[in-house]
């Protein structure tokens, strides 16, 4: 029944391009001198400005009619109660628990979580304070310098991606880094710039088995084993999983074993105790802030109507362009250098999340889902991949992010930096037609037949759209906001599509071929015949490599 009534919503929303195919966003601008502050939404300083879409009051009906097809009010709050929403994984997604200071309880299977998600935040904030204050020290009695977590996905992109976002807020003399690739090369090139005697490593992983995150901390140990001897390993590794026996084995001291629970996804997991790197390195204040920011959000996407709701329209103008127009890619472009890795946080939040082809019922899904994401802070993708988005046959929806201010002076940069910001997304949308380009060239005094011949060049088709997020500066509260904005924007798009976020058996199969066939990569002799032509073909050009 429902799936009927989101096949007629997007009936209704297709019948609406085709007639509304021809308007441009700049008509639309024209016609209508209210709309940027018609279609842009406030929470607290962060201003999301929509207006930049190739929408009107119509499409915005639409999509809420869509959405309430979804059942997404009813689906909104089966997960905020606790639901088992991962019915794959028979959990709820409750990372919002780790967020919650409204003093409301959270119960998961009839108990309140509030009190172990206090205990062991507490637990946290006092290992972090030792760390920054020297009162925790390595083996030699030196106060820690260097923090290398260890992990990889869900254990790595969230404290990675926000310990740069908020470096400014970091401690002098305390550096976080992050080593996550199987590849040696990344310990390595880590642990060559460092001293161990001042190192803490912390293991970060919800399962404490994935080959990449244990191979590393292998390797690390023994680095510390033998540098520092092997009674110092205790004073050298603290770890972060939901699998405390399992951590126990690896020898890591229960004082330093920081805990949470399986309602909390990899990939949602920055908000638990997976947020240590960044608890030590911003201190546990700001670490509060950062929750807090995460909480304000959680607030506004339940009690906001849909239509002024911002993570609803984030998602809902997705679906818009990814069902409807067929985009199959996003750009998210932070003008803030600082927010570097962002985009490749939201490729595993969303691309993990949203990649799958059959509903919660495990029937095919009935829509295209996941859209591509990717991006590179502004301005540096102006110089690199901007053409295509401005001349490009695709058309690639854009989110821009920039703050008002930096956190620290730094002369006219950050003016430069927002009027670039500002000067995309006015490119994008307006473009430059034929006709202007001519007489632009008849200005310059170019003659009649290098015009006809350079002008198509010069063209740009502009409606191509855009959302922006501008906030007064990158601290830890807006931290915060962004990622769960994010966050509950994948859960929009869930909802629509009726597809499980929270599970993520795509990455299963490879794993499992990769541990049969680590065994005959480890051993140049093992037998190859059972394996398909081009993998047995390959691994003997390796050997043949290697031999020579
Ligand atoms: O690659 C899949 C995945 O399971 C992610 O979902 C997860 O964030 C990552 O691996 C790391 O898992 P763990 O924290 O258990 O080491």
């Amino acid at each position: 029944m429902a799936k009927d009534q989101v096949m007629a919503a997007l009936a209704a929303l297709e019948a609406h391009r085709v007639e509304i195919g021809h308007q441009t966003i700049a008509g639309l601008f024209a016609a209508d001198p209210t709309r940027f502050a018609r279609l842009s939404l406030r929470l607290h300083d962060l201003l999301f400005d929509y207006s930049k879409h190739r929408l009107n009051d119509a499409t915005l009906a639409h999509l809420i009619t869509l959405a309430r097809a979804a059942h997404l009010e009813d689906k909104r709050a089966a997960f905020f109660a606790g639901e088992k929403i991962n019915n794959t994984e028979h959990r709820p997604a409750l990372h919002m628990a780790l967020r919650n200071f409204s003093g409301k309880a959270v119960m998961v299977d009839g108990r309140d979580v509030m009190p172990d998600i206090f205990a062991m935040r507490e637990k946290l904030y006092a290992f972090a304070r030792g760390v920054r204050d020297g009162s925790v020290r390595g083996s030699t009695g030196k106060p820690f310098t260097d923090i290398v977590n260890i992990g990889i996905g869900g254990s790595d992109l969230g404290p990675a991606m926000a310990a740069r976002a908020l470096s400014p807020f970091g401690k002098k003399g305390l550096t976080t880094h992050f080593v996550s690739n199987v590849d040696g090369a990344d310990l390595a090139d880590t642990l060559a710039k460092l001293d161990l005697a001042t190192t803490l490593f912390i293991i970060s992983s919800k399962t404490f088995t994935t080959q990449e995150t244990m191979a590393n901390a292998q390797s690390a140990r023994a680095r510390v084993a033998a540098s520092l001897g092997e009674k110092a390993v205790g004073d050298h590794f603290a770890a972060v999983s939901t699998k405390l026996d399992l951590v126990e084995k690896f020898g890591i001291q229960s004082d330093r074993v920081f805990g949470f629970w399986d309602w909390v996804g990899g990939r949602y997991s920055l908000w638990s105790s997976i947020g240590l790197a960044l608890a030590i390195a911003i201190g546990p204040e700001h670490f509060d802030d950062f929750l807090r920011g995460g909480h304000e959000v959680d607030d506004h996407f339940v009690n906001a109507p849909l239509q002024e709701n911002i993570p609803v329209l984030m998602g809902l103008i997705g679906i818009w362009y990814r069902n409807v127009w067929g985009f199959s890619s996003q750009a998210v472009i932070p003008y803030d250098q600082r927010l570097a890795r962002f985009p490749a946080y939201l490729q595993q939040l969303d691309m993990e999340s949203n990649g799958k082809s059959v509903t919660r019922h495990g029937k095919p899904v009935a829509l295209a889902t996941a859209s591509v994401i990717w991006g590179e802070p502004g301005t540096n993708g102006q110089h690199a991949f901007f053409q295509m988005l401005h001349q490009g046959t695709d058309i690639i929806p854009v989110d821009f992010l920039v703050a008002a201010e930096p956190i620290e002076a730094d002369g006219q940069h950050h003016r430069l930096l927002f009027a670039n910001c500002l000067a995309q997304s006015e490119a994008l949308m307006k473009g430059r037609s034929q006709q202007e380009v001519e007489g632009l060239l008849r200005k310059q005094g170019l003659p009649a037949t290098d015009i006809a011949a350079l002008a198509p060049h010069k063209v740009f088709s502009g409606n191509r759209p855009s959302s922006l997020f501008l906030y007064h500066r990158l601290d830890p509260r807006m931290l915060g906001r962004l990622v769960a904005l994010y966050e509950h924007k994948v859960f929009v798009q869930s909802a629509v599509w009726d597809i499980n976020a929270f599970d993520q058996w795509g990455v299963e199969l490879g794993k499992e071929l990769c541990n049969r066939l680590a065994p005959i990569v480890m051993d140049d002799k093992a037998e190859t015949s059972a394996l398909d032509a081009s993998t047995a073909g390959l691994i003997a050009y390796r050997r043949s490599l290697i031999a020579e």
